[in-house]
């Protein structure tokens, strides 16, 4: 499976986005933005508006942490450039939905389960979907702790599906991204291990090296 980093800019500074794109984009897969609608989780974070104000050429991988998304709420994420959107299983009454406007849209659908939510929620997607993001933290927040035991979720869902892309979010440093990639996970979200660094760059390249 191809190797994916994706610095998630939950632990950037948002007044200058651009210039802490900058740094990052010349040795990054995908740029994760999350989006929190303090519903579905409670905090608030940024609407499509700042998605649309990020100018990069890496694809944008937006992770909906949102309370059934209407399809234009989708939509505004879509004309904002967005390559990727996850919406999770908890949080639609039937994914399906969102999943097939996402897809319609000519943009790439990911399925998302929270560490509570066992893997047996998602298999209804798998056939749908471009990716399956295995959360590895309580989402809401950034610079929490890998949790190692989600470890089986990945190992299984690698087994259901060997050439799905299974993307992991929390907690993510080179250590616990070469525990993720032994599992069975190919595309590795990481704030704090990132952005939390003063150089960036040599951030990203022991990440790399560390699932490599
Ligand atoms: C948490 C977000 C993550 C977050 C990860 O709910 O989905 O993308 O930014 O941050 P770190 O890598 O610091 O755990
Ligand atoms: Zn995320």
């Amino acid at each position: 499976m191809k190797i994916l980093i994706a610095p998630s800019i939950l632990s950037a500074d948002f007044k200058k986005i651009n210039e802490e794109i900058a740094q990052v984009e010349k040795h990054s897969d995908l740029i994760h933005v999350d989006i929190m609608d303090g519903k579905f989780v409670p905090p608030t974070t940024v609407d499509s508006d700042f998605v649309k104000s990020i100018k990069s050429n890496v694809p944008l991988d937006v992770h909906l942490m949102v309370q059934e998304p209407s399809d234009d709420y989708l939509k505004g994420f879509v004309d904002a450039g967005a390559s990727t959107i996850t919406v999770h299983v908890e949080a639609c009454k039937d994914s399906k939905h969102q999943i097939n406007f996402i897809k319609k849209h000519k943009v790439k659908a990911c399925i998302s389960l929270k560490p509570k939510t066992p893997v047996e929620d998602v298999l209804p997607y798998l056939d749908m979907v471009d990716m399956v993001l295995v959360m590895t933290v309580e989402p809401g927040w950034g610079g929490q702790k890998f949790m190692h035991d989600m470890m089986p979720k990945v190992e299984q869902l690698r087994r259901l599906k060997p050439k799905l892309n299974i993307e992991v979010d929390g907690g993510i440093d080179p250590t616990t991204a070469s525990i993720a990639k032994k599992a069975g996970a190919n595309v590795f979200v990481a704030g704090n291990a990132i952005f939390g660094k003063k150089n960036r760059t040599e951030a990203i390249k022991a990440l790399q090296e560390s699932v490599s």
